[in-house]
């Protein structure tokens, strides 16, 4: 049996200090006042009511991990002046506030801040000023690894800003040595969205997430959980749980980059023979994980294969079904807005034993059960990935009736 790396409730304590939240500069962390450990039980108690008419046999102990320090991907937005940018968030009046003291953020990222801070003003590039709709600079995305590795990426309006940054391509390098991705991309258009669809990498092409027990590749535009240590401890308990419903064949649908079903095929061994197939609509991400099975040594390993498909999900689910390929059991990780109505009658009219369901929104989450009403929830459990906010994950298992 697999240990949790994180006991319940282990870290959840006292009241982080902020002192942009006491400023009245930042209100991100909307619950920071609140002590983390009540943060949590808030959360379990709304999540039991959104999840009412649906309520498990077994609400596990929420998985609580550290209250600072635990992101992994900041997404600054680039404010101030050429010479004197800041890098944080916008305030009302689109002035910049620069935060980079943010104490939820990981450690990696905090000390490459001031750096990138210093090698933007160095560039004398204007940052990209909303009302005007004039200069270069609109975000830094910074993704750090549990090695220290870190991905940067720099989002600018044109050309002329990709050009200035590929033009100190080699003065970058040397200065974060722990970059091991460095990529531009290009938002020309005037929206409120954080990166767009064209993007040059100046070095590297993925950022290695060495898990405890699996090598995920992040490419810059591939969804990661956003802290590592409570993803770390939901892969774990799914591979988990999984292990205890011993399916013969696995589908991971929206697999990302493959952590759930990497997790979950090394569960097996030349004793319990497991296919496991993920499927996600992401090319890059299926690419990625790819190679994290084939450096795992699945598809050459007996007893475990192990593919990854790029597909819609519930296009996938539909098309197998209807030609009889069933699996045991499926996982699924969608975005917000859940799996739908068409995937979740799929699943209710296919017979299938097992659905663990992992959700960032219990909201929809409980929308989606209602349309599964032969599946019952054995067990439930709130994962703290983002703590001082209202948002959290919740993990289910269901068991057809
Ligand atoms: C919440 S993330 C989960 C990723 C992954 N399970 C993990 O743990 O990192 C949701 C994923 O669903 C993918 N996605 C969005 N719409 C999809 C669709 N219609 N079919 C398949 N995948 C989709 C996204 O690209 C994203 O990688």
């Amino acid at each position: 049996m697999t240990s949790l790396p994180l006991t319940p409730t282990s870290a959840a304590h006292g009241v982080l200090d902020c002192h942009y939240f006491d400023e009245g500069l930042c209100r991100s962390c909307t619950f920071i006042e609140t002590t983390h450990i009540d943060q949590v039980s808030n959360k379990e108690a709304w999540c039991r009511e959104v999840l009412a008419d649906h309520s498990p046999d077994v609400w596990l102990p929420a998985v609580v991990g550290a209250d600072s320090d635990f992101r992994n991907r900041a997404k600054l937005a680039v404010g101030g002046s050429a010479g004197a940018v800041t890098l944080g968030i916008l305030d009302q009046d689109f002035h910049g506030v620069d935060l980079r003291e943010c104490g939820i953020q990981s450690a990696q990222i905090r000390t490459v801040i001031p750096t990138l801070a210093g090698f933007l003003d160095h560039t004398n590039l204007d940052p990209y000023d909303i009302k005007a709709r004039r200069g270069e600079l609109k975000f830094v995305h910074v993704t750090a690894a549990p090695s220290g590795d870190l991905m940067i990426r720099f989002v600018v309006r044109s050309q002329h800003g990709l050009d200035a940054l590929r033009s100190r391509r080699d003065q970058l390098i040397e200065l974060i040595p722990m970059a091991t991705v460095i990529s531009v991309n290009l938002l020309p258009e005037h929206k409120a969205v954080l990166e767009g669809s064209h993007e040059e990498l100046l070095l590297g092409d993925s950022l290695r997430m060495n898990l405890d027990r699996v090598d995920l590749h992040l490419r810059p535009q591939s969804f990661f959980q956003t802290n590592t240590e409570v993803a770390i401890a939901l892969y774990n308990q799914v591979a988990e749980w999984v292990d205890e419903i011993s399916p013969s064949s696995l589908w991971d649908l929206y697999c990302g980059v493959g952590g759930f079903a990497l997790y979950c095929a090394k569960e097996s061994d030349q004793q319990t023979s497991r296919t496991v197939t993920g499927v996600e609509l992401s090319e890059q991400a299926i690419e990625s994980a790819k190679i994290s099975a084939a450096e795992l040594g699945f598809g050459t390993q007996s007893g475990t294969t192990v593919e990854f498909i790029a597909d819609d999900a519930t296009e996938f689910a539909e098309a197998n079904l209807a030609t009889g390929e069933r699996p045991d059991c499926v996982i699924v990780n969608p975005p917000r807005r859940g799996i739908g109505a068409r995937l979740s009658a799929a699943l209710e009219e296919s017979g299938i034993d097992h659905i663990v369901y992992s959700s960032c929104n219990p909201l929809t989450l409980a929308k989606d059960l209602d349309r599964m009403p032969s599946c019952t929830v054995e067990r439930a459990q709130v994962f703290d990935m983002f703590p001082h906010t209202k948002h959290l994950e919740v993990a289910v298992v269901l068991r057809r009736r």
